[in-house]
């Protein structure tokens, strides 16, 4: 509701030719935003928070959906047409690029931050690649935003970031990290940055759903390792998240959701009960379970009923004030001394059938 009466307000004095103040704007504490930026919009995750932004706030003043590939943006703007969704724009541009991010986000007040490189594999073989777009990148967009005046900024984050021990998790450490401690040298800017920490997106590109979906046609589904478990969550959940960090955020948090485990023998009897499973070994970077919160990141965690709070350090700030101040704001308590949050240590499992459930609603409605 207030967020309407923002975006109303905001068009309002627009008609009358005068622009809201940063500071008018920020009184009515948008629950979504009015002008926002997402980097990497056309990947899964960015198009379907476009979907959603555009349902839920259709009055958003505009919204830049800034990546590198034409024909991606093509496609998106096909299936979002300008003459339905007027304050849509595409900006083709490369988070290694500052001057075209600085451009594309003047008079912007939000930023999410999805463009990277994620695949393990890839980043292994292409190191220098993945740094310059995943850290980089990252300082990039965070000095992009300092100077522009955007006020809330949440970038997208990955379980491969805990305890990284692949070059794409420690590449998402590195920008998690510097997100974080932009709130340290904001100045005199009124600028907000957090983190959305999350596990596998069920059905993602190039993940174990689609890959054993494809192969069930064979008759065989290689299993890396049968201990193997990893957190699952759903693209619109990954959705929720952010909108929840955009409108809770204090500053400093990586966020990181309550979401449910699976095994990978429930996710292979889900989709091929008769397939043969060979167990072919692990690949190089791949952990038998995923962590979102270590042990040593505990000292600073605070749980809340839908979340994980990583609580950040602030310079020259007591941290018992911090995490006070952070449990107050969230409505959490501490986690207890050496908890981790791993998804093979879970309390939340997905049955067989409720993977079968899951891959008909979110993956392939055809699937039997
Ligand atoms: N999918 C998962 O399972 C998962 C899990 C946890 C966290 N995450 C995180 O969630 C975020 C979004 O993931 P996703 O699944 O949506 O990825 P995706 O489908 O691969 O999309 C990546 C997006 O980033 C853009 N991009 C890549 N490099 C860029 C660059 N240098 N400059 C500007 N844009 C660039 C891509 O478009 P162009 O190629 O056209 O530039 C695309 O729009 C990532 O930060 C990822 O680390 C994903």
């Amino acid at each position: 509701m207030l967020a309407r009466q923002g975006c109303v307000a905001y068009k309002r004095e627009a008609n009358r030719g005068g622009s809201l103040s940063l500071e008018r704007i920020r009184r009515f504490d948008f629950m979504t935003p009015c002008r926002l930026l997402i980097t990497g919009g056309t990947g899964s995750f960015g198009k379907e928070f476009v979907k959603t932004v555009l349902e839920r706030q259709p009055e958003t003043e505009r919204l830049v959906i800034f990546s590198r590939d034409e024909l991606k943006q093509f496609e998106m703007a096909q299936a979002f047409p300008a003459s339905k969704y007027p304050q849509l724009r595409f900006f083709i541009g490369d988070v290694r690029d500052k001057e075209r991010l600085m451009r594309a986000m003047e008079g912007i007040d939000t930023v999410v931050h999805a463009a990277a490189l994620k695949q393990v594999p890839t980043a292994e073989y292409n190191p220098f690649e993945c740094i310059k777009t995943n850290v980089l990148g990252a300082e990039n967009v965070i000095e992009a935003c300092l100077a522009s005046g955007v006020s809330r900024v949440v970038a997208l984050s990955t379980d491969k970031a805990a305890a990284p021990i692949n070059l794409y998790g420690a590449t998402k450490l590195c920008s998690d990290k510097l997100f974080v401690a932009a709130n340290n040298i904001r100045g005199r800017h009124n600028i907000k940055l957090s983190v959305v920490r999350y596990g596998n997106v069920m059905g993602s590109r190039g993940s174990v759903i689609p890959f054993f979906m494809e192969r069930r046609k064979t008759g065989t589904l290689p299993i890396t390792d049968t201990r193997m478990t990893r957190f699952n969550i759903t693209l619109q959940e990954g959705v929720e998240m952010v909108l929840h960090a955009l409108e809770r955020s204090l500053g400093g948090e990586i966020f990181v959701p309550k979401i449910p485990s699976y095994r990978i023998m429930d996710v292979a009897d889900a989709i091929g009960p008769e397939c043969d499973k060979p167990v072919v070994g692990i690949r190089a970077g791949e952990k038998i379970h995923e962590e979102m919160v270590t042990e040593t990141d505990a000292l600073q965690t605070i749980a809340t009923a839908k979340d994980y709070i990583i609580v950040p350090m602030l310079h020259l700030k007591d941290q018992q004030q911090v995490m006070a101040e952070y449990c107050k704001h969230h409505s959490g308590a501490p986690v207890p001394e050496g908890f981790s949050y791993n998804s093979g240590r879970n309390t939340d499992w997905l049955s067989v059938d409720q993977i079968r459930d899951l891959i008909r609603q979110h993956v392939d409605a055809s699937f039997a």
